[in-house]
């Protein structure tokens, strides 16, 4: 077995670090705690990615930024050597569709957008918002795909999306089985497929945070996820 934390990666891109925003950290000693454990696993670049979504998170550009500063104020006060960053993770609603043309999104790298869907069923518009994303500019990024059971061995239509454009971020609690066998199977099935582009932590509290810490997994995972052709490292 070997410790996950040597897999190497350097930039996550995707996470709930910035207290009282979302479902995600509940105060600043909790985010500086596990901004601190991130830059002890190796990690130089934090994306966090806030939920957007109306009628639960009613979150805005303007709002989150200030958020993070204030957070950067109180890491920088820890002597934490990291950089933050800030963009979101957009659950796919009429507002995310509405506002896709109108005003400048939160993306990071090269306008990449961090999306998600319901959990339970799939979205009815799911073909048409991806192609609004990319005639508005922008490279959509799946968050988690594994997570959703409606698509769970459905892997020529995976295949499908990727050809199409959107790149695929894997949970590493996922690759861990930190969330259910089925969940883990789809994300192995992703991983033997190369649809995996990005590995994010999704870290939403300390326990998250541990999990992964102190996660080992076979020598032969290891291997396979060290082949694959992660951008993780390049934004
Ligand atoms: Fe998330």
């Amino acid at each position: 077995m070997v410790p996950l934390r040597d897999l190497g990666l350097t930039c996550d891109m995707h996470s709930h670090l910035i207290p009282g925003v979302d479902d995600g950290s509940q105060s600043a000693k909790d985010s500086i705690l596990m901004i601190k454990g991130m830059s002890e696993m190796g990690y130089k670049k934090l994306i966090i990615t806030p939920h957007f979504m109306t009628g639960f998170y009613n979150n805005t550009a303007d709002g989150v930024r200030h958020a993070l500063s204030m957070l950067k104020e109180g890491v920088s006060r820890q002597d934490i050597d990291i950089e933050l960053d800030v963009a979101a993770e957009y659950y796919i609603d009429y507002d995310f569709m509405q506002d896709l043309d109108k005003k400048p999104m939160l993306t990071f790298g090269n306008k990449m957008l961090l999306f998600e869907c319901s959990f339970t069923n799939q979205h009815r518009n799911f073909d048409e918002t991806v192609f609004e994303m990319q005639i508005n500019g922008y490279k959509p990024v799946l968050a988690h795909p594994e997570r959703y059971t409606y698509w769970h061995g459905a892997t020529s239509l995976m295949h499908e999306f990727h050809d199409r454009g959107i790149l695929f971020q894997l949970n590493l609690l996922s690759i861990i089985g930190a969330y259910s066998s089925s969940v883990n199977k789809a994300a192995m099935a992703l991983i033997d497929n190369g649809l995996c582009d990005f590995i994010g932590t999704d870290l939403h509290n300390p326990n998250h945070l541990s999990l992964i810490e102190n996660a080992m997994i076979p020598a032969s995972l290891f291997e396979k996820l060290s082949k694959l052709k992660l951008l993780n490292n390049s934004i």
